[in-house]
């Protein structure tokens, strides 16, 4: 159990290679910040599932980990039974949530490094652990990265609004829409932040503005349905936002709501930036149409948080993201450096460099 100022970890492994995953269960925030010990596979694919953790790189990055439980009690096979059975485990993993491409762009990573780790199952799985500690590390190092590169966006004295949480509790590190706004804020800058409530888990609410409070900034909390009304008054200089899958000519899924917001945002002529580590970029896919949309429990739009606040019965559609097509973006922050448009040249230098 973390103490309340203590800062927070998503996500962490506990150990060597017989270790455990230590998770922040996300759920419980922001009334309880406790975590929970995963051993096996099973542990962290309901983890992942049921938004204890979450977050495009925090969830890819708790998968990546889940291999290596998945094959921890496998160091008796031999080298091609260990493949096998790493395929399988792998192939769960990814069917815990579909959008956030990080989860799909690390299992690949990991399945190469342990081909490639040796003839043993130990040093297979060797391989595997240190590649999990590798993604860890380098998405910790992007998210300072692209705090610096987006801070320089931010102006002195400006309204920034944000939707969904992509703090530091999404990611390995400071975070990545919310990094910006909080190096932004250490620089001196004075920056108030509407935070979007974000329906229907509130992840906005509970998460957004918990952290930013938690590093100092000025929040305001917002419901969804109240961001043109305060861009239209006149409060919001920016939109900052995270991002699940950026497909390879800008277009790019985050929670659902956020293309609403940009479309206002290019109404009122402020700009829309996105800001994500190039490992949510997906550059097998041309465009944004064929972003696979998760879509969640009616339960959480007629029940959220244990209060029936529809009637019984009643028909639900609950896509949990939405696509935004890249004219509305103004610049995806990435830790090669700041892109702008045409997006499909820029993608493809920055996935190079
Ligand atoms: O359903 P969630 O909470 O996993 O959705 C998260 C988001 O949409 C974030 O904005 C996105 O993952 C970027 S986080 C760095």
């Amino acid at each position: 159990v973390a103490g309340l100022n203590e800062p927070l970890r998503a996500v962490e492994w506990v150990g060597e290679q017989d270790g455990y995953l230590r998770i922040l269960d996300q759920t419980e925030l922001p009334g309880r910040i406790e975590s929970i010990d995963c051993r096996d596979v099973d542990c962290v694919w309901e983890a992942i599932h049921s938004l204890r953790i979450r977050g495009a790189p925090a969830l890819g990055i708790a998968g990546a980990y889940g291999l290596v439980l998945g094959l921890s009690g496998e160091l008796h096979l031999d080298r091609e039974a260990f493949l096998r059975r790493m395929r399988e485990v792998s192939a769960r993993l990814r069917t815990c949530r579909p959008t956030a491409v990080n989860l799909f762009i690390y299992l690949d990573r990991l399945e190469a490094a342990a081909d490639r780790g040796g003839d043993s199952a130990r040093q297979m799985h060797a391989a595997l652990l240190a590649t999990a500690r590798a993604i860890e590390a380098e998405n910790a190092a992007a998210c300072d990265a692209m705090a610096r590169h987006g801070a320089e966006l931010i102006g002195d004295g400006w309204g920034v609004l944000t939707h969904c949480n992509a703090g530091a509790l999404a990611t390995a590190g400071a975070g990545t829409a919310l990094a910006v706004l909080v190096r932004a804020h250490r620089q001196g800058k004075r920056i108030r932040v509407y935070a979007d409530e974000t329906r229907p888990l509130l992840q906005g609410a509970r998460i957004t503005a918990l952290e930013l409070m938690r590093s100092g900034l000025d929040v305001v909390l917002i419901c969804d349905s109240a961001a043109a009304q305060v861009i239209a008054e006149g409060r919001v200089r920016a939109v900052i936002v995270g991002a699940d899958r950026i497909a390879a000519n800008g277009d790019f899924a985050n929670k659902i709501g956020t293309r609403g917001i940009a479309v206002i945002a290019a109404e009122h002529g402020i700009p829309f930036y996105v800001v994500a580590p190039t490992s949510t970029i997906d550059p097998g896919l041309e465009d944004g149409d064929s972003i696979p949309i998760e879509e969640r429990d009616p339960a959480e739009v007629t029940e959220g948080f244990g209060s029936r606040t529809a009637p019984e019965g009643v028909r639900v559609y609950n896509p949990a993201f939405d696509v935004t097509p890249n004219r509305y973006v103004t610049a995806i922050v990435t830790e090669g450096g700041v892109l702008e448009p045409p997006y499909g040249p820029a993608i493809q230098r920055v996935l190079q460099d």
